[in-house]
C-alpha cells in the first residue's frame, strides 16, 4: 500500500498526516501544491506512477466560498480539473481515490438530514464546482469514494473557531447568523474515519456523508466555543442571515444523514461539542 495525500498543508491533509504517521507509519507521501499542482495533468500522472500509489486520498481543494464567486476560473481548475487529473492518474494506474466533497452542494431547502441519493442544487461557485467534481470523479474512476463533509475545522489554518476565538477574546459583542443549520466537524475527526475505511477490508465505492453527530447554528457554534474557552467578556447575539450579506449563497439547512457511513465501516462519531472541547485544549496548550 503507498498512499498520496494530497493538500496536506490545510486543515484535513494535516489532521490526515497526524492519523497515518500514528497508526500506518512510512507508506504516506504528502503534497501540496509545491510539491505537486493538481491542475497540472502530466506531473499528477507522472507523480502516481513513479511512486506506485495505490491510494489517493484528495484534501485539496479551492475552499473559499465568497472569494469563488469572482475567482470562478481558479476555482474550477482545482474543484473540478484537478479532480479529473487525478481520476486520469489512478484510473491508468489501478490506484484508488477517495475524494471529499461538500454539503454545499445542497440547496438548504430540507427539513431533514441529507441522504446521499437527495436531489444535489448547489448555490454557489464552490457548490457548483464541487458537485462538478464529484460527476467527473464517478464518470472517469466509478470505484472511488466521495465523502461529503461540513462546516470543518482544526487548530490549522484558518477558520471558524480560530476566528471566533480570536474576535470573542478582543471584542465586547458578536453579531452571528442564527438561521443557517449545520454540523460543525472536527478534521481530526474525518481523519479518523477515512482511516477506518483504508484499514477496513473492504472498499465500497461511491458516495459517503461523514460531519460529527448533532446538529447546530453557527450563533450556537459560536456560543460554544467562547464557553468552552471560558470567554465570558464577550456577547454573542443571533442575526437572520439577511443582516450578513455574503458573496455567497450558503444553505439554510445542510444537515448530513451519517448512517452509510457508520453502518458500512462500523464507524462510531462523536458529537460536535466533544470535539470541539478536543480542538481547543490543543489550541490551548498551543499558547
Ligand atoms: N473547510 C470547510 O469548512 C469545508 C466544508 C465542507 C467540505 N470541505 C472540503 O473538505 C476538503 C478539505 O478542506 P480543508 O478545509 O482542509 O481545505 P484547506 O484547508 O483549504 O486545504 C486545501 C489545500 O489544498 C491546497 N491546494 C489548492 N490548490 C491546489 C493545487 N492546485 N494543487 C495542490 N494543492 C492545492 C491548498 O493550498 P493553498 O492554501 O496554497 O491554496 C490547501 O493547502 C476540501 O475538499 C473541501 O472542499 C471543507
Amino acid at each position: 500500500m503507498k498512499i498520496l495525500v494530497t493538500g496536506a498543508n490545510g486543515q484535513l491533509g494535516h489532521e490526515m498526516k497526524n492519523v497515518l504517521e500514528d497508526k500506518m507509519p512510512g507508506i504516506t507521501l504528502y503534497t501540496d501544491i509545491n510539491e505537486l499542482d493538481l491542475t497540472d495533468a502530466k506531473a499528477v500522472e507522472k507523480y502516481v506512477l513513479d511512486n506506485e500509489v495505490t491510494h489517493i486520498i484528495n484534501c485539496a481543494a479551492y475552499t473559499n466560498v465568497d472569494r469563488a464567486e469572482e475567482d470562478k476560473l481558479l476555482c474550477a481548475s482545482i474543484n473540478v480539473n484537478a479532480v479529473k487529473n487525478l481520476a486520469a492518474a489512478a484510473d491508468q494506474n489501478g490506484a484508488k481515490i477517495i475524494h471529499i466533497s461538500t454539503d454545499y452542494v445542497f440547496d438548504g431547502k430540507s427539513y431533514k438530514p441529507y441522504c446521499e441519493s437527495d436531489k444535489v442544487n448547489p448555490i454557489s461557485q464552490y457548490g457548483t464546482t464541487k458537485r462538478q467534481g464529484e460527476t467527473s470523479l464517478l464518470a472517469l474512476a466509478p470505484n472511488s469514494i466521495i465523502i461529503r463533509t461540513a462546516w470543518l475545522y482544526s487548530p490549522y489554518g484558518k477558520n471558524f473557531v480560530k476566528t471566533m476565538l480570536e474576535l470573542g477574546a478582543t471584542r465586547k459583542e458578536l453579531r452571528v447568523v442564527c438561521d443557517q443549520i449545520g454540523t460543525p466537524t472536527y478534521a481530526r475527526d474525518l481523519a479518523d474515519a477515512i482511516y477506518a475505511i483504508l484499514s477496513s477490508q473492504q472498499w465500497v465505492s461511491g458516495i459517503y456523508h461523514f460531519t460529527d453527530e448533532g446538529a447546530c447554528s453557527w450563533y450556537d457554534f459560536t456560543k460554544s466555543i467562547l464557553r468552552i474557552a471560558g470567554l465570558k467578556g464577550c456577547k454573542v447575539c443571533p442575526i437572520p442571515s439577511e443582516d450578513y450579506p455574503t458573496a455567497a449563497a450558503r444553505p439554510y439547512y445542510s444537515v448530513l444523514n451519517r448512517n452509510r457511513i457508520k453502518v458500512t465501516y462500523d464507524i462510531e462519531i462523536p458529537h460536535w461539542e466533544e470535539s470541539l472541547q478536543d480542538c481547543i485544549k490543543r489550541l490551548k496548550e498551543e499558547d
